[in-house]
């Protein structure tokens, strides 16, 4: 993972308003808060007077910097700070934690504290972050809430399930700190970089078949191409998505197309590559399948079996001298002399960029949360980023784009 001096800034000189309101998760938002302010942004706090009975404002003044702001009245004369001044510098306000009480407030129009007040104000995005016992979140007047809330435009963070501060299991844990600060990462970054981008993306393994129920594949969990086509999407990009066999949803308003065999990856590469701008190659492309694929069941008959490979299509062989004037991104995952077989297939395959992948005892990519890579630009420059969630890694791929 990150360490603390390597956190990336990925939130300069952005404003952010921190509401919080008065449940037991009050803890979570300074680490919400802390991982904020290591993401470069300028964050205000809002407390709602119950929020202060479960954390004191000094806690989120000392990791602001700046000071809190929890009464109505309490600055009547500080006119940088008043509701409608705050409303306006901000780029986006989050409410963490959002207890029943505020999703009632913001859903009716009640302002009857600063927070409250503020929401009616703001005009930027508005991320809310609920949290509470189980009950109270399945109570139809908090889900009618959370529905008008939602048509209005407000983002949620959906809680998660699992113990509860109040002893019982169920749904209103509030989302990982992390989770909240990458939404809003994602949310901010929003339809700019790659807004005329049509970026295809291919992910997971493929499997290539002996017969209709044995085949031969590899670890890869499609998380790292996901990843790639969620922030791409994210970033304003037309993503179209090429994945073999995995157990991910494909991400929220991305071209989807489901294949098995590398034959088939390349087939359907084959038919919308045209119109696309980049093509960004994370699939595990098997090198190899069965030279035959008996179209019935293969009896266990002999103590042994011999099985003959033939090589599979090179998909970035075949298509990039075809597509010269594309941008071609592969990824290379290797056990040794990381960078330099990857520098070597990026210069045999005639890329623009690729991303060396390390797989050694220490750092398995397959089906991690997190990877460890190197960035290696076509004319020599390597950056090289400490392990990091595979979302990050993505982020840092897809801000390079504009400067291929
Ligand atoms: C110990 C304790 C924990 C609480 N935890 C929550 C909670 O997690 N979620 C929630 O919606 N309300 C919770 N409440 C109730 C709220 O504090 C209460 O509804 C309050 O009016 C919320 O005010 P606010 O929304 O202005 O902060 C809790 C109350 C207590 C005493």
């Amino acid at each position: 993972m990150l360490n603390e001096s390597e956190t990336l800034k990925t939130l300069t000189d952005r404003e952010i308003i921190l509401g919080v309101t008065g449940g037991i998760a009050v803890y979570k938002a300074v680490e919400v808060l802390r991982l904020l302010i290591k993401r470069g942004c300028g964050v205000s706090v809002v407390m709602t007077p119950h929020a202060t009975e479960f954390v004191r404002p000094l806690t989120f003044a000392a990791l602001s910097g700046r000071n809190v702001i929890v009464k109505m009245f309490q600055n009547p004369h500080d006119m940088q700070i008043d509701h409608i001044a705050l409303a306006n510098r901000a780029d986006l306000m989050c409410v963490v934690p959002a207890t029943a009480n505020i999703l009632g407030k913001f859903a009716c129009g009640i302002a009857d504290d600063f927070l409250s007040t503020l929401f009616l104000a703001i005009t930027c995005p508005v991320v809310i972050a609920p949290a509470m016992n189980a009950n109270m979140y399945q109570n139809p007047a908090v889900q009618r809430n959370l529905d008008t809330l939602k048509k209005l435009g407000m983002e949620i963070v959906e809680p998660g399930e699992g113990d509860l501060a109040c002893k019982i299991k169920g749904k209103g844990r509030l989302a990982e700190p992390e989770t909240i600060v990458d939404f809003i990462e994602s949310l901010l970054n929003k339809n700019t970089l790659l807004k005329d981008y049509i970026i295809l993306i291919s992910a997971g393994p493929t499997q290539e078949f002996l017969d209709p129920v044995r085949f031969l594949s590899n670890p890869s969990s499609g998380k790292m191409g996901y990843s790639i086509a969620k922030t791409a999407r994210s970033m304003g990009a037309h993503v179209i998505l090429v994945s073999g066999p995995t157990n991910l949803e494909p991400p929220q308003g991305v071209e989807f197309h489901g294949v098995r065999t590398a034959s088939e990856m390349l087939d359907t590469i084959k038919k919308v590559i045209a119109s696309v701008t980049h093509v960004i190659m994370t699939a595990a492309v098997a090198c190899y399948r069965p030279k035959i694929s008996s179209a019935k069941k293969i009896k266990k008959e002999n103590n042994s079996m011999v099985v003959e490979f033939e090589r599979n299509p090179d998909i970035l062989q075949t298509l990039v001298p075809q597509y010269p004037d594309k941008i071609w991104i592969g990824f290379a995952a290797e056990t040794d002399n990381l960078v330099e077989n990857a520098r070597n297939k990026m210069r045999r395959k005639n890329l623009n960029m690729i991303v060396a992948n390390e797989v050694s005892a220490d750092h398995y990519p397959f089906g991690a949360e997190t990877s460890k890579v190197v960035i290696i630009d076509k004319d020599g420059k390597e950056k090289m980023l400490p392990e990091m969630t595979k979302d990050r890694i993505a982020l840092e791929i897809l801000k390079k784009l504009p400067k291929i």
